[in-house]
């Protein structure tokens, strides 16, 4: 038997990452999944799921995003950032902020995208966070044009 628990991540490490969103002002707010635990307390990680940065962000680098992020799991190189799955809690805030909506829920990847949930993992941890906005990439405005945006 499984009953919902609140990761202690969550809890601890950060305040209270729903504050921070209601602070955001986000009307994307899904709660998190959370871990299954057994009633043993052995970690069961059944519904952990993650949101992934995809190559809209490529040369645009809006930082928007992080902004939102409760947990600082976005990581970054000169060209995009990337989500590292072991922090996201799920949340959803960071979706709608994206003006190149580069971001999406790992269950609704495009099967054309699916390569960027092992990228974002495989790049996360070894880039610096970025947890503050900052200035898009040169050239960030011409390319959202040419992505239709
Ligand atoms: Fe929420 Fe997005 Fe941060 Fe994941 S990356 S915790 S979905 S704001
Ligand atoms: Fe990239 Fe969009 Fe964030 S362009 S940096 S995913 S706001």
């Amino acid at each position: 038997m499984s009953v919902r628990a609140t990761s202690p991540r969550f809890r601890s490490d950060f305040g209270d990452p729903c504050e921070k969103l209601a602070a955001s002002g986000s009307t994307n707010f899904r709660p998190q999944r959370g871990a299954l635990v057994d009633l043993d307390g052995k970690p069961d990680y059944v519904g952990r799921m993650t949101f992934v940065v995809t190559d809209n962000c490529k040369g645009c680098r809006f930082t928007d995003c992080v902004a939102v992020c409760p947990v600082e799991c976005f990581h970054g190189d000169d060209e995009m950032l990337y989500i590292d799955p072991e922090e996201c809690i799920d949340c959803g805030a960071c979706v709608p902020e994206c003006p190149v909506e580069a971001i999406y829920d790992e269950a609704q990847l495009p099967d054309d995208k699916s390569q960027w949930l092992q990228i974002n993992a495989d790049r996360a941890k070894d880039l610096p966070v970025v947890a503050e906005k900052g200035d898009p990439l040169p050239g960030a405005e011409e390319r959202k044009e040419e992505l239709g945006f």
